[in-house]
């Protein structure tokens, strides 16, 4: 058996093997409540075999909402929207996650299709943004910085949207502390320049996120798998490296987050970072060493071998994929085939007459 196909238990949870989808925001949300769209385009992904599905950032909170149209999980009817997605994937035998989310000075913008770019201002719908500096991100508004009072209420915020998540009945949790939003910002030099405990050290920097590894751990119970995700990388000069971001995950992993799911960037505009295949699994595999703790590689992983290849060699211990599961959404299926895997206990029993058919 391949290890990309190979069950993982993390706390109570065992995933039927290693080949994830990342968090795909759809901007297709309305008042953060997710609907048809979100159903289909989630549950195929189980359908054709993926061990977890993690939903698209979820906003904590309105203002935390990288666009009017992000997802969220701060009432009761998001919940209840979401659970009806878990619902269908568990019936599809895969396990569903959440990607807990606060855009920062990244909020109120407008999303990719929408025709326009940049900050989207007040009277068209948009909101004032918050950080943990009134740094803005380049071609941006400027966000207000917290006050402690705000942070405290963003505490209380993550804490209840973890509360619903597990209501909703996800199986997984993931604080999104990469790609430049709220989190990212608290722990990068280059967005935060508070002189306050959150700010300064880096571990005055990574403080926001360690208090709520707490929080969440605490309102999930001992059970539940918690996930960060991490931007290795700022990729400019004066920010954050994949050594500070390693020691980080240290410190996530000792204060009761399970795995870390490396990417990179995001934080400024004038980044430099080279792309192409695997391009950020040298950086999981150096915070995997650091940390001690699991890993999982993402960024343009395309076929099984490939995957598997990065398992094989002790870089991650699970693969997240995004864009290649909106190309083909049974990528996991196709994975399986090429890594040689049994079908029969593989491909839904509704589809493995497709199987038969071509190798035949
Ligand atoms: C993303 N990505 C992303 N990342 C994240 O942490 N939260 C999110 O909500 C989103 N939203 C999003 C939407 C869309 C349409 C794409 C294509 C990507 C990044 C994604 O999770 C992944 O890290 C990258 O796409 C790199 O992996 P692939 O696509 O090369 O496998």
């Amino acid at each position: 058996m391949s290890l990309l196909f190979s069950p993982l238990s993390v706390r109570d949870v065992t995933f039927k093997n290693r080949l994830w989808v990342a968090p795909m925001c759809q901007y297709s949300a309305e008042d953060g409540v997710v609907n048809d769209w979100h159903h289909v385009h989630l549950a195929q992904f189980a359908s054709g075999g993926a061990g977890l599905i993690v939903s698209e950032a979820a906003a904590v909170v309105p203002e935390g909402r990288i666009s009017p149209r992000d997802a969220g999980i701060w009432n009761d009817e998001q919940r209840d929207a979401w659970a009806n997605i878990i619902t269908s994937i568990h019936a599809r035998g895969s396990l569903a996650g959440i990607q807990l989310a606060h855009a920062g000075r990244k909020a109120s913008t407008w999303w990719p299709f929408s025709g326009r770019s940049g900050s989207v201002s007040v009277s068209e719908g948009g909101w004032d943004t918050a950080a943990p500096s009134d740094i803005a991100y380049e071609g941006f508004t400027s966000p207000k910085a917290m006050t402690s009072a705000e942070i405290a209420t963003t505490v209380d915020a993550f804490r209840a949207a973890a509360r619903r998540s597990v209501d909703a009945g996800f199986d997984v949790i993931e604080l999104h502390a990469a790609h430049g939003y709220l989190l990212h910002e608290f722990l990068s030099p280059l967005s935060n320049q508070r002189t306050d405990e959150w700010g300064g050290s880096l571990e005055n920097r990574a403080r926001l996120l360690l208090e709520l590894v707490r929080v969440v751990r605490d309102e999930v119970g001992a059970g539940a798998p918690l996930f960060v995700r991490f931007s290795a990388t700022d990729a400019a000069p004066g920010g954050l490296t994949t050594e500070d971001v390693a020691i980080v995950a240290r410190w996530t992993s000792e204060a009761g987050a399970d795995l870390s799911d490396v990417s990179t960037a995001g934080l400024v505009a004038h980044q430099a970072i080279a792309i192409g295949p695997g391009y950020q699994v040298a950086h999981a595999a150096r915070i995997r060493e650091v940390s001690g703790a699991l890993t999982a590689a993402v960024g343009i992983i395309t076929s099984g071998g490939q995957a598997e290849q990065i398992l094989q060699s002790g870089d991650a211990d699970a693969i997240f994929a995004g864009r290649e599961f909106l190309r083909d959404p049974h990528f996991a299926l196709r994975a399986a085939s090429e890594l040689g895997e049994d079908p029969e206990s593989i491909w839904p029993p509704q589809y493995i007459r497709a199987y038969r058919a071509a190798s035949m």
